[in-house]
């Protein structure tokens, strides 16, 4: 099959690599850039697993999605939410609330928040559920999960309000 080379960029880093024109972003981050904390699922756009964030805001299913489509563009994955061994404000929700079990649809859900948070900083409860809408959690956690969120935006909410106040340097 025809190859191409592509570069990604990927958490901050640049890869460059051959991929045969069909490659999904899901196969190419764990296949070939072996980052294997976005989840293959269903492999069809039903389960949300392989949720990653683009340009910081924006959520799209990596496994419906060309390689080849998102060069230029900034892809973050669950991972690389964790800055300096710091865990983000929503993945500490996820673990302080609970909202973890098998934790398989975790990395999906995480970014989908993160998604729904850069686009809504205070969403309901409705906002919530119909934000994560397309994301399953196959150990019926949603509760959980819906309040790590409100958690998760009250924090990132308080980290904001503190900066504007100075207390950051
Ligand atoms: S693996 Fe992509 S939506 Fe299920
Ligand atoms: S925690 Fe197991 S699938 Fe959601």
């Amino acid at each position: 099959m025809k190859t191409r080379s592509i570069t990604l960029c990927v958490n901050g880093r640049d890869y460059t690599f051959e991929v045969p024109h069909n490659r999904t972003l899901l196969q190419a981050l764990r296949d070939d850039l072996k980052l294997t904390d976005t989840k293959y699922g269903c492999g069809s756009g039903e389960c949300g697993g392989c949720t990653v964030l683009i340009n910081g805001k924006d959520n799209i299913n990596s496994c419906l999605t060309l390689a080849a489509e998102m060069e230029g563009k900034h892809i973050t994955t669950v991972g690389g939410l964790t800055k300096n061994g710091q865990l983000h404000p929503i993945q500490q929700a996820f673990v302080e609330l609970g909202a973890i079990q098998c934790g398989f649809c975790t990395p999906g859900m995480v970014m989908k928040t993160a998604s729904l948070l850069a686009h809504n900083p205070n969403p309901s409860e409705d906002d919530i559920r119909r934000g994560l809408e397309g994301n399953i959690c196959r150990c019926t956690g949603y509760e959980n999960i819906i309040r790590a969120v409100q958690k998760a935006s009250q924090m990132i909410n308080a980290s904001a309000t503190q900066c504007a106040g100075g207390a950051c340097s």
